[in-house]
């Protein structure tokens, strides 16, 4: 039995998200697996893991709110920030040799969950936009291409 399951309340509907997102609740399970063997050296490799995907799912969050001219982007990188600084916060207290608490499990499907519910829903409807202005446009410069061909083969 998973320590925390999703749920499809946390989707977003923005299926690369929702996918890391996923991801990062597997973490979170893997670190609570992993604590209940108390091998700190397993501990370490997930919590390791679990700092690097969070810092490049933020980065490619961060990627699409600019792009899509997200208006808030700034402010919700300072939250992506400052739980980063959460994470290495206990990261270090765990390489000083203390242990990774419930607390921080705690803290950790807390800001996960109200992040998702209320920031990244935020920005939901602006990047879906941008997302389906773009696959507009591929569609729209394959079609282009496609006539470029049809018009070579008849006067080419
Ligand atoms: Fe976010």
């Amino acid at each position: 039995m998973a320590y925390w399951n999703w749920n499809s309340s946390y989707e977003l509907g923005i299926n690369v998200i929702d996918n890391q997102h996923k991801k990062l609740v597997q973490y979170i399970n893997e670190l609570q697996a992993a604590l209940t063997t108390q091998n700190r050296e397993q501990i370490y490799m997930v919590l390791m893991g679990m700092t690097n995907y969070t810092i490049s799912h933020f980065a490619f969050e961060e990627q699409l709110m600019e792009e899509a001219g997200y208006p808030m982007t700034k402010p919700h990188k300072k939250i992506h920030e400052s739980f980063v600084a959460t994470i290495q916060k206990y990261k270090s207290s765990f390489e000083e040799g203390r242990n990774i608490t419930g607390q921080f499990m705690a803290e950790l499907q807390i800001w996960l969950t109200h992040h998702i519910a209320q920031d990244d829903n935020d920005y939901k409807q602006c990047v879906e936009k941008m997302l389906e202005d773009k696959s507009l446009k591929r569609l729209e410069n394959r079609v282009e291409s496609k006539k470029k061909s049809w018009f070579a083969t008849l006067f080419g």
